[in-house]
């Protein structure tokens, strides 16, 4: 069931996204060569918790899987989503992918980008920039009556005219009273098709864009999603909601 939130809701469900758009500057600012992937953890739990709020990823389970240790979600260069934080040490020249879920007062958003560390290639800045752009493409058809599909389509579209891959494995989805709801929001699909969007809706749009193919496995940590061949990957996702008839960015920073 698509849960159809009312006003008051989108704004509770807004000040979790301004925390969590708000900890994702923070990574920004402290992602250089040198610092581990738990120091930024422990950055952003911190923020997280000085706003009177939860990390909604830590603790969160997955079939298969132990819990989520971490706030954040750090993964680098071929790690697509899901990376551990942890003692690895980045360096110049890779990208990172920082995704961040937050809970204040029941409620959750959720957004991801991805930060070059130090000065990095032109194939990975393109890439970045097209998952980005992709990104937006989508929510731009996150209006009322259109369908899922037609967010798909336009993120598959544009991404795959670069001959880059969409990960098919994972999605989009809703997230607001809970951090994934109904429904799930494919980055890759036909126009016209799927569930008609709907003002009140709010959504996680977060395409996974892979430098080459498509295809992902997940390491046996059991969290870790790696690229197939071993070439980058990049990821942005924001919480969105309809409302008359437009999308409202709420992860906006
Ligand atoms: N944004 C990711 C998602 O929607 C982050 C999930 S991490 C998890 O799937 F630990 F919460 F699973
Ligand atoms: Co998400």
């Amino acid at each position: 069931m698509i849960l159809i939130k009312s006003k008051s809701e989108i704004d509770k469900i807004r000040e979790s996204c301004k925390i969590v758009a708000e900890t994702l500057q923070l990574m920004k600012r402290y992602t250089k060569p040198g610092v581990t992937t738990l120091e930024l953890d422990k950055i952003a739990e911190d923020y997280i918790r000085s706003n009177d709020a939860s990390p909604a990823f830590k603790g969160y389970s997955q079939s298969g899987s132990f819990d989520y240790p971490g706030t954040i979600c750090s993964s680098v260069d071929d790690e697509v989503v899901h990376g551990i934080p942890g003692n690895r040490v980045l360096n110049e020249g890779e990208i990172i992918s920082i995704d961040v879920g937050v809970e204040k007062n029941g409620y959750f958003g959720d957004a991801a980008l991805t930060i070059a560390v130090g000065i990095i290639s032109d194939a990975k800045r393109k890439l970045m920039d097209v998952t980005e752009k992709s990104l937006y493409l989508g929510i731009e058809q996150a209006v009322d009556k259109n369908r899922i599909g037609d967010v798909s389509f336009a993120i598959q579209n544009y991404v795959e005219s670069f001959g880059f891959g969409v990960v098919r494995d994972l999605c989009g989805h809703g997230c607001g009273r809970f951090l994934h709801e109904e429904p799930q929001i494919p980055n890759y699909g036909k126009k016209n098709s799927g569930t008609v969007l709907k003002n009140g809706m709010t959504l996680a749009i977060e395409p996974m864009i892979n430098a080459g193919t498509y295809k992902v496995y997940v390491a046996e940590d059991g969290w870790t999603v790696y690229t197939a061949d071993g070439e980058p990957s990049a990821h942005f996702e924001h919480t969105i909601t309809i409302i008359d008839g437009n999308p409202e960015i709420l992860t906006f920073s």
